[in-house]
């Protein structure tokens, strides 16, 4: 069983780093293989709804993070994506980072497992704690939650250090997250399929 850390932030050893990291050992305690994934500097281009992914089922910028990503992807059971908290959001390169991989391969997502952790000096952790949710509710992935939402709080990782509750919460997501991994495997091994999906229905409501 393998999960994807995927850092959204531009420091490789940051905050956000640190809690994903609380995640991770978790994981591989549980023995879990993890990957770390950085998006770190590079800049992502933007999703431009060209909408060729709907012929190609690639997205049209290649040679970026996000096809990288996606090639690594295919074989993962879960993943767990973080970012530093930009204006009560995400940052940037994230978001682009999501709206290309989601809306262009959805299927590598599909019934898999998420989380989200969120890292902020002060505020707008809940924020973007929904808005990365909102990429795996529509992705019919499965959602691991812990005790609190998940986030840390730090400018510098030595502050995060500090953040005892978070660094808590992040071990707890940790061991849910591979209990749902290994329930998931169990009833693979007993023949329980997962649910089948419906042909999917689009309305409108502006008609
Ligand atoms: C452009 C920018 C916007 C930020 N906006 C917020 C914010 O809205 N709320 C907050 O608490 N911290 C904000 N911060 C601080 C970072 O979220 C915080 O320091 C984070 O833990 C850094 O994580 P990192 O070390 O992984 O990059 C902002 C930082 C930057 C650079």
């Amino acid at each position: 069983m393998k999960v994807i850390l995927v850092n959204g932030s531009p420091h490789t050893d940051g905050c956000t780093f640190r809690g994903l990291k609380e995640v991770g050992d978790t994981l591989i305690k549980e023995g879990i293989e993890v990957i770390y994934f950085h998006i770190g500097n590079e800049a992502i281009h933007g999703c431009i709804a060209c909408r060729k992914c709907k012929e190609t089922h690639e997205c049209i910028f290649k040679n970026d993070s996000v096809s990288k990503f996606l090639k690594l992807a295919k074989d993962a059971d879960g993943f767990i994506f973080g970012s530093p908290v930009y204006y009560a959001g995400m940052n940037g390169s994230m978001k682009s980072f999501l709206d290309r991989a989601f809306y262009s391969s959805g299927d590598v997502f599909d019934g898999k497992v998420a989380s989200c952790i969120v890292s902020a000096r002060r505020s707008g952790t809940t924020a973007t704690y929904d808005e990365f949710n909102k990429y795996f509710g529509i992705s019919n992935m499965i959602i691991v939650s812990s005790k609190y939402w998940n986030n840390v709080h730090g400018q510098y990782k030595e502050q995060v250090e500090e953040d005892l509750e978070g660094l808590q919460t992040l071990r707890q997501l940790g061991h849910n997250f591979a209990y749902v991994l290994k329930a998931l495997e169990l009833a693979k091994k007993e023949g329980l399929a997962k649910p089948n999906k419906e042909k999917p229905i689009f309305t409108n409501f502006v008609r």
